[in-house]
């Protein structure tokens, strides 16, 4: 039995309000604990998206009222509440960028208002962005402009690891996370977890080469966390008309890196740094003392959805063998996981931004 520090997931997808078909605060955070994160920060591109400090209410109540785990909440950048939202960042995870198309068509596509966004947004608070490409140079270029941190979320591309590491040798303050599934999957995995259902493969950024997997691979001194963008959709909207793009990825986290350890492909130090220490840096998080998950290094299972947490009832890891189990989890002396059973009670979590 092996014991670590409570993970931290910096980029998940709640989903409530608007979307609880898909996820909701409680099942959302039972999936966090069943993954062995004890932190997630939420992105605002629910419907209505959180873009004021009214629907930043609305969220924050939710979450009080069912989260199982600890939480904050994102604000989102819009087309006009630059300067209305400075007054609230400090009750938010940071400020999220859309600029590129993803799910709730939220992108930013005039650069000027980038521009407004990192001239109002208080400078000790994070900036997250959701920039693919070329639009990822962009956005760095703001940010050495600006003289101010930015984290690129979800990188998934050669040439983006590559810059960002050019970019981190000439002192720019940027840092970046990578999702489990653009580590461990790539396109020709497509078919497989499609199973004839196209929607089921669309995620964004897309699932990429082996090349540009293995850029990642070999560049992961430069990758500073590990994020899953946890983005239910149920299966009906899956293989539906117009699929969301989005896979679920809380559950599977640290099976799938327990597993790159078993491997040999990571340490448990790799770990621990980008699920832990520099989530906790990047985006000033508290300690959260009396609290670690146990795992089991030698238990091998097979992934199942319906061994799941998450409402969204699907995996793109489905039949995956992996070895590494969470066996419990504690948080502020809580025994709140143990087995595959949720302990903790709705409103057990804490807004870490109060
Ligand atoms: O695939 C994605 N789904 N990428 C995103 O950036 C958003 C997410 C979602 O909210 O479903
Ligand atoms: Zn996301």
């Amino acid at each position: 039995m092996i014991k670590l520090p409570g993970l931290i997931d910096a980029h998940v997808h709640m989903r409530e309000p608007g979307g609880t078909q898909k996820e909701d605060w409680d099942t959302g955070t039972s999936a966090a604990l069943a993954g062995g994160v004890t932190t997630v920060l939420a992105m605002p591109n629910t419907k209505p998206p959180i873009f004021d400090v009214r629907n930043l209410d609305l969220a924050l109540a939710s979450a009080k009222e069912k989260a199982r785990c600890d939480y904050a909440q994102f604000l989102g950048a819009g087309p006009d509440n630059y300067s209305d939202i400075a007054g609230i960042a400090h009750r938010a995870a940071g400020l999220k960028m859309y600029l590129d198309m993803t799910f709730g068509q939220l992108r930013l596509d005039d650069m000027t208002l980038w521009q407004k966004h990192f001239q109002n947004w208080p400078r000790n608070m994070p900036i997250v962005a959701h920039s693919e490409s070329r639009s990822m140079a962009a956005v760095i270029l703001m940010a050495a402009i600006y003289d101010r941190p930015v984290h690129i979320a979800h990188i998934s591309l050669k040439e983006e690891v590559l810059l960002i590491k050019a970019a981190k040798e000439r002192g720019i303050k940027v840092t970046c996370e990578v999702c489990p599934h653009h580590l461990f999957l790539t396109r020709d995995d497509i078919p497989a977890i499609s199973l004839g259902h196209p929607g089921r493969g669309e995620v964004r950024p897309r699932l990429a080469s082996k090349e540009d997997v293995g850029a990642l691979w070999a560049n992961l001194e430069v990758i500073d966390c590990f994020a899953t963008d946890h983005a239910p959709h149920t299966l009906a909207e899956k293989d539906g008309e117009d699929p969301p793009p989005g896979f679920p990825g809380l559950e599977t986290l640290l099976p799938l890196l327990l597993t790159a350890v078993s491997d040999g492909r990571l340490s448990m130090d790799d770990i621990i740094q980008r699920s832990v220490i520099n989530p906790r840096k990047i985006f000033s998080l508290p300690e959260q003392p009396e609290t670690w998950v146990e795992v089991d290094e030698n238990a091998k299972y097979e992934i199942h959805a319906e061994d799941m947490k998450s409402r969204c009832g699907w995996t793109p890891f489905e039949g995956w063998n992996v070895k590494g189990r969470l066996r419990k989890v504690v948080l502020r002396g809580e025994e709140i996981y143990r087995d595959g059973k949720i302990l903790a009670s709705p409103g057990f979590g804490r807004n870490v931004r109060s």
